[in-house]
């Protein structure tokens, strides 16, 4: 294809690009730049390029936008079973120290595979973890799975698969985990496909890590072959914030082609023969090339529209609810309270859920009427499995700030995830309602950067999600 744009329009466009998705469209990548716009300009209601380019300049870019154009920028080659020396590494090593690990304690895994595309690579973990965790179901798995495209994500979600993603996957993968439809297309099986939740997550967006996304405290994040596309700058970015996203003792997976120390400065890499892996170690700015023997011992303007909210779900009478009420001894200061429920954060953030319950309680004892302390304990209840105690205490919050936008969604999302569809939608209209009364740019209490105008785009597209039944029910 012959570039038609101006090179002043296709550097515009270019950084326009960097700042909202963090890839990089140097001069030499120009014309793939413009073949995404050409291809993008019919969604955008466009039958010329140039006139779609200068749109795409002349105002903030929605959420709704960034989609349409992620669709057509992004690269989503993947396979099942790619890049087979970094899985090694983390069957033979990562995996079997964790289980070892937490064997004792908390029965715990928390994998994410970042920038997941069609699925491939987040089914190729549960596989992995269906076969060498043999009491699999004494265990609390998390595999979260984001991207940026929601084409992908919406094929990842139904698992169903052409002989292209089996290009190098070992021969007992189909027999052993799919079932081949009739059109000759092949589909996970159901029981592989709940280990995984895919979700929309845009690495330019600061939102992350979080609980209110599940992108915290995680033990193992793999992103292959996804900072390889982004700006130094951004890329660089992206790597803190995993950091941040991970346990102490947690590991970076990148793509062998990725592997360099300077761009993931803030880890310790970790030399194994056949690659390079990142790992976050505990009070330590060493940046020092560990081999694998040296290691240290392990581990201990959419203007969407937005749809007519259901009406507002009441919120429990205060006889339904046991909220301890103020006892008449002297209030710890508030410093105090401001420890404990630090503690409590810093804990969850490094999954260490127990403990992370414990100092909840206490930021609790000491601080009846906070209904954050109660959101922070049902975000932990809900990571440790415990739903119906994840609820009570999102409904304690409710009692204490009915406003409380991000416990209404976290309602949500647990009915949601439980099949209550009903409730789900409730809950979802209500933060519709409640984010009415916020400027779309002001950052939600207990969000971590999350703001009102995001939320409302992500509670839409939920509800957009919900089975239709719901909506009849
Ligand atoms: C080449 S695929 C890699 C898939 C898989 N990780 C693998 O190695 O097989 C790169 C993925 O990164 C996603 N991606 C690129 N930029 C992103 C961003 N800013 N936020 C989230 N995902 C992004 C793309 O949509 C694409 O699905």
């Amino acid at each position: 294809m012959s570039l038609t744009l101006s090179p002043h329009l296709l550097s515009r466009l270019s950084e326009l690009v960097a700042t909202q998705t963090g890839l990089h469209f140097p001069p030499e990548r120009w014309t793939d730049l413009e073949r995404g716009i050409v291809a993008a300009a019919p969604d955008f209601n466009f039958s010329d390029r140039e006139s779609c380019a200068q749109w795409l300049l002349s105002a903030p870019l929605t959420r709704q936008m960034n989609e349409v154009l992620a669709s057509h920028l992004s690269i989503g080659e993947t396979y099942f079973f790619r890049e087979k020396q970094s899985l090694g590494i983390f069957e033979e090593h990562i995996l079997p120290m964790l289980l070892q690990s937490r064997r004792q304690n908390e029965r715990r895994l928390r994998i994410w595979s970042a920038g997941c595309s069609t699925g491939e690579e987040a089914y190729t973990l549960a596989i992995l973890l269906d076969r060498l965790i043999p009491d699999l179901n004494d265990w609390n798995i998390t595999i979260l799975a984001t991207d940026f495209n929601p084409k992908f994500l919406r094929k990842a979600a139904l698992g169903i698969y052409g002989e292209w993603s089996f290009r190098d996957a070992p021969v007992w993968l189909r027999e052993h985990y799919f079932t081949k439809n009739g059109d000759g297309s092949f589909e996970i099986h159901p029981r592989i496909k709940k280990m995984v939740t895919f979700s929309y997550l845009n690495f330019a967006d600061d939102i992350y890590p979080s609980l209110a996304n599940n992108t915290s405290a995680m033990d193992v994040i793999l992103c292959r072959n996804v900072l390889m596309y982004f700006t130094a700058q951004h890329a660089k970015q992206v790597a803190d914030h995993f950091h941040r996203a991970l346990v102490d003792g947690g590991w970076l997976i990148v793509s062998l082609t990725e592997a360099s120390n300077s761009l993931l400065s803030s880890f310790t890499p970790v030399v194994f023969p056949r690659a390079v892996l990142y790992r976050k170690m505990k009070n330590t700015e060493s940046t020092s090339r560990v081999s694998e023997h040296q290691r240290p011992p392990l581990f201990a303007k959419t203007e969407v529209a937005l749809p007519m909210p259901p009406v507002m779900q009441p919120v429990p009478a205060a006889t339904d609810i046991h909220v301890a009420h103020a006892d008449p001894l002297p209030a710890p200061q508030q410093d105090e309270r401001e420890v404990l429920s630090r503690m409590a954060r810093s804990c969850a953030d490094q999954g260490q859920l127990s403990e992370a319950l414990a100092w909840c309680e206490k930021a609790i004892a000491a601080d009846k009427l906070n209904p954050s302390h109660y959101y922070l304990s049902a975000t932990i209840l809900q990571e440790q499995g415990q739903h119906d105690g994840a609820i009570q205490s999102l409904m304690r919050a409710l009692y204490l700030d009915p406003d409380f936008a991000l416990a209404h969604f976290a309602l949500g999302n647990l009915h949601q995830s439980q099949g209550r569809y009903r409730e789900a939608q409730r809950y979802f209209g209500n933060v519709l309602l409640l984010l009415r009364k916020h400027p779309p740019n002001e950052t939600l209490p207990e969000a971590d950067g999350l703001t009102a105008g995001r939320l409302a785009e992500i509670v839409t597209s939920l509800l957009a999600s919900l089975p239709q039944a719901a909506a009849n029910v």
